[in-house]
């Protein structure tokens, strides 16, 4: 028979000279017993594994004082079991591997000697999630609370344990979750929030507030009713199991059984290790469904697509699903914005940069698959291996287009890849590129060693001028852990992607000078929240987000899923004179929604925008006042679909019945 925890209780007091796990663990984020050899520890084993064991001891009344503790011991489990209330003497230690510096310190006890099993036959009570505790809806730190939150500039100020606050788990995710340091903790009903990582290991959520809840069942990165980024600091990840059970794989918005397991500090993130892996209670049965944004007839009325196509080479095997999705999901858009077209060669280093085998694969693909709808094309070739990426592969941004919807502005030599094009006046006196298309500043810093933009003048069948670029920022490669040492965390080349904000918006404003009222669309892979504003201040009063034009629910905003957040880094910018007219977007998530991984075309969502681009149409909403770019405001009786509106939360809550 098991006995219950007051009978335990009885056990832990026994010897006088005894070290309680909480003197152990403190209320802080290291021990106050670190370096020390400690007698007689006393804990319940609740699980064992190759390298140690987990023991829960006497509980705390204060929340910041855990009661659990690894014991690290190679093969020290072989003469316990769970259940056994044993005693231990070792030395405390706060343990990171050598080699993952920006990791946060596990607390233990090494060198275990004088292992006795008191009795047996324990059940330890987990701590139930979102009943005796409750993660935070917080900041992750208290040093994570620059403007952006977690997001915010400078990253690495401060070394959180060298800092060793006292903990306060109700104001600080991570001071939460190092409060249950080494303790049982039960999930009831998680719900998964990604596929699988490498490893096997996945983030969910259980039934407890959360921020940034999407229809599909995921979080949303967004803005939090303090106005800035929310971390999702009440997610947790779930690693391997302990019994050597097989976690599932997991989609966002799958239904988990309860989990039970050890809180742990593993791989630069709070883990729970449930004890035994769970079982999948049930998936989200919405499939992907195409646009509800279709061509128009209308000459100045386009649509756009947005698609990073994830390394694509003329014999990727995702062509056809790519294909698939911009003919049957976006509806062939009239000019489509893609990223990461590779060269002919794919990954071989042969000096090869032309992509038009690529592009012409892809182009084939969808007249395929919308039978019939031939695109154009065009790109630049980089200089080869100079634009970052997968050596060899030369990776690019490229447009396709429809001919009998739009076409280049003639007159202009196509760029090469290490001129920079301009704004001129044609021979007509009209606005044009001197080289169309033309990357921006190939040679500036700001992209040195990344794919560079390419801007394009276009006109529509009635003869109107509109400008597009094409972007795919420096990535987030080389961030620190949100669950790292480093606050706030390292988002990794934001301070590139700042840059490349900057140079865009400077393009931008050249065509502005010329004529306010420019039509323009900014879109691709920025690689970047919106939510991180200081890397997007440059584009503030120049170009608007769509989706805040198009007034779309902050929560439904995402094109992407990493760790536990669905995030937007793929985004459409426009100018005023565009944003005036109105415009509709859509991310549509055929890949974000995908089944597994491995059913994913691409790691990307495409997006479809439908926007007005002729001159001196008046808008589809009543303009009241002529409005002075950019503030266009102004044309609004109220503020109405408008970014201006900063709440963008409550905004949008109030105002998706209007969406159109
Ligand atoms: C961390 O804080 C605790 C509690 O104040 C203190 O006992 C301990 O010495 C500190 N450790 C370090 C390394 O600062
Ligand atoms: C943060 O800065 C410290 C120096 O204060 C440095 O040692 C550490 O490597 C940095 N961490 C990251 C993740 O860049
Ligand atoms: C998962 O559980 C939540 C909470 O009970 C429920 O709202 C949601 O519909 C469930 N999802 C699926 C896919 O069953
Ligand atoms: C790729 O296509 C362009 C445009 O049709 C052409 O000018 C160029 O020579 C082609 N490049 C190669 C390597 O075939
Ligand atoms: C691009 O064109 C310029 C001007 O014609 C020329 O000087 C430059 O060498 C060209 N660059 C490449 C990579 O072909
Ligand atoms: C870009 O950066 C330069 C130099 O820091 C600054 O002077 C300029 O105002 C910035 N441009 C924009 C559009 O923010
Ligand atoms: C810009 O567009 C508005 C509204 O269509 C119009 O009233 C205004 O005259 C235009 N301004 C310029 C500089 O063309």
């Amino acid at each position: 028979m098991r006995s219950n925890i007051s009978f335990v209780l009885s056990l832990w007091t026994a010897a006088a000279c005894a070290v309680s796990i909480g003197e152990i663990q403190g209320s802080s984020y290291q021990s106050p017993l670190v370096g020390q050899f400690v007698d007689d520890v006393r804990g319940v084993v609740v699980a064992k594994d190759k390298y140690g064991l987990w023991i829960v001891g006497e509980p705390s009344d204060d929340p910041r004082v855990s009661n659990g503790l690894r014991v690290y011991g190679v093969n020290i489990g072989r003469s316990v079991n769970p259940g056994d209330l044993i005693s231990v003497s070792g030395r405390v230690a706060e343990y990171r591997a050598r080699y993952r510096p920006n990791d946060l310190l596990l607390t233990e006890l090494e060198r275990p000697t004088n292992i006795h099993v008191l009795s047996s036959g324990h059940a330890i009570e987990p701590v139930v999630l979102g009943k005796d505790r409750i993660p935070p809806i917080a900041p992750l730190s208290a040093f994570d609370m620059g403007i952006d939150g977690w997001l915010s500039v400078p990253n690495n100020v401060t070394l959180l344990e060298a800092e060793n606050r006292t903990l306060e788990p109700e104001d600080y995710g991570l001071d939460f979750w190092e409060s249950l340091e080494g303790r049982l903790v039960t999930i009831e009903d998680p719900t998964a929030l990604n596929f699988p990582d490498m490893y096997g290991s996945f983030w969910v959520h259980g039934g407890w507030p959360v921020s940034g809840k999407n229809a599909r069942g995921g979080l949303s990165l967004m803005l939090g009713s303090d106005g800035k980024p929310v971390a999702h600091s009440e997610a947790i990840l779930i690693g391997k199991s302990i019994d050597g059970t097989k976690n599932p794989r997991t989609m966002v918005g799958m239904n988990l059984s309860s989990i039970t397991g050890v809180l742990a500090y593993q791989f630069g993130f709070y883990s729970i290790l449930p004890l035994t892996a769970p079982e999948v209670v049930s998936v989200p049965d919405d499939e992907p469904q195409p646009a509800p944004i279709s061509l128009s007839d209308d000459p100045c009325q386009l649509t756009i697509g947005d698609y990073n196509v994830e390394n694509m080479t003329p014999r990727s095997h995702h062509i056809p699903k790519i294909a698939d999705h911009i003919a049957n999901y976006l509806h062939s858009p009239d000019i489509m914005f893609v990223q990461e077209i590779s060269d002919d060669s794919g990954a071989a280093d042969n000096g090869v940069v032309s992509a038009n085998k690529t592009l012409t694969a892809l182009v084939k693909a969808i007249a395929h698959a919308s039978e019939g709808v031939k695109y154009e094309f065009v790109n630049i070739p980089p200089v080869d291996n100079m634009d970052g990426g997968k050596p060899g592969s030369n990776i690019r941004v490229a447009y396709l287009w429809r001919p009998e919807k739009v076409a280049l502005v003639p007159g202009s030599p196509i760029g090469n890849a290490t001129t920079s094009t301009q704004v001129i006046k044609d021979s007509s006196g009209r606005l044009s590129l001197s080289l169309n298309p033309g990357r921006i500043e190939p040679s500036s810093l700001a992209w040195e060693e990344t794919r560079k933009s390419l801007a394009a003048a276009w006109q529509t069948v009635a003869g109107d001028r509109f400008y597009t670029i094409n972007v795919h920022f420096s990535s987030k490669r080389d961030s620190s852990s949100a669950h790292g040492d480093a606050r706030p965390p390292v988002n990794g080349h934001s301070d590139r992607r700042a840059l490349q904000v900057n140079v865009t918006a400077n393009f931008v404003n050249s065509i502005l000078a010329l004529d306010a009222n420019a039509s323009i669309v900014a879109a691709g892979d920025m690689n970047e929240f919106a939510e991180t504003r200081s890397v997007f201040s440059a584009f503030d009063g120049v170009l608007y987000n769509i989706n805040e034009v198009a007034g779309v629910e902050p929560v439904e905003r995402y094109t992407y899923v990493y760790e536990q957040h669905m995030q937007e880094i793929d985004q459409v910018f426009i100018s005023a004179g565009v944003a005036r007219k109105g415009a509709e977007v859509e991310h549509i998530h055929v890949n974000t929604w995908a089944a597994s991984l491995g059913e994913r075309a691409s790691d990307h969502d495409p997006t479809i925008a439908r926007v007005r681009v002729c001159d001196g149409f008046n808008g589809v909403f009543s303009v009241t006042t002529t409005p002075t770019p950019p503030d266009p405001l102004s044309i609004y009786s109220s503020c109405s679909r408008w970014l201006a509106c900063t709440d963008t939360l409550q905004t949008s809550q109030q105002l998706k019945h209007v969406h159109v």
